[in-house]
């Protein structure tokens, strides 16, 4: 009796990556589908720990990660500080303790996988270009987050240049996600036109020294674009973020893929 042959996969199978959102209140992740740039199955929270010190977040990971049992490709996770080869290099809103920190070696022995890190506004960035705001623009994109800083990402031509940490760029004499955050909003309790007004000198800065393309806007305030982005006055197109509280997730994922 002949067996029937078996049944050969065409293409190798290729294990979906997980994006994970490291934020001030949680730790979101998801499978990626990253040729579609969506979640291939439901997003998993956790409360973030306080304080969010990398062991705990390392535990935090551990816990999400079980939670997606089907989802077993290589993590992208987003660190809001600076990251170089895996390595965190600042902690301007988050536990001191994170400097200094192999959080790519931190976090691939804590889960035994393979994880990545990156920064969050970097990771916003690649998605943003990739499948949002910034789809199909040539040259020079920078994507900018308004929360409780201002992270930023340098994307030309499709390419990243990663920690461009524009947040911190002196203006007006002063540290500008200090005077133009989301956070500095909310603690003066500006108006928009108020914010509206330290936003044009910031965005006025980004462009004399960058010469972008395109600004993106994102960060959770950015679902009230039509409130202060039409009050913003500069030359550059400046546009909302698109894929909103996802694209930390995909853009971690499409970074580890
Ligand atoms: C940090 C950046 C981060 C941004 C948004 C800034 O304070 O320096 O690394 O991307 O906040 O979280």
């Amino acid at each position: 009796m002949r067996l029937p042959r078996p049944h050969l996969p065409t293409r190798r199978h290729v294990a979906t990556p997980v994006g994970v959102d490291f934020g001030g209140s949680g730790i979101k992740g998801a499978p990626v589908d990253v040729q579609a740039g969506k979640f291939a199955a439901d997003r998993v929270r956790i409360p973030t720990p306080q304080p969010s010190t990398p062991q705990r977040v390392a535990e935090v990971l551990v816990d999400l990660l079980a939670q997606l049992p089907d989802a077993e490709g290589p993590v992208g996770v987003t660190v809001p500080g600076v990251v170089r080869r895996g390595v965190v290099g600042s902690a301007a809103n988050i536990d001191q303790s994170w400097i200094g920190t192999d959080a790519d070696a931190l976090f691939s022995r804590a889960t035994g996988r393979t994880v990545r890190t990156v920064n969050d506004a970097d990771a916003a960035g690649l998605a943003e270009v990739r499948f949002g705001a910034a789809r199909g623009q040539s040259g020079l994109v920078i994507v900018t987050t308004l929360g409780t800083g201002i992270g930023s990402a340098f994307v030309h031509d499709g390419v990243l240049v990663p920690n461009s940490e524009l947040g911190h760029l002196e203006v007006d004499g002063a540290n500008a996600e200090a005077r133009a955050a989301n956070s500095a909003r909310e603690r003066e309790d500006l108006s928009w036109e108020e914010w509206a007004a330290r936003l044009t000198r910031y965005y006025r800065t980004v462009e004399k020294l960058f010469s972008p393309d395109l600004i993106v806007v994102g960060g959770g305030v950015s679902k009230h674009s039509e409130s202060f982005l039409p009050l913003v006055e500069i030359d550059t197109p400046i546009v909302p973020a698109k894929l909103r509280n996802k694209a930390g997730i995909i853009g971690a994922a499409l970074y580890v893929s």
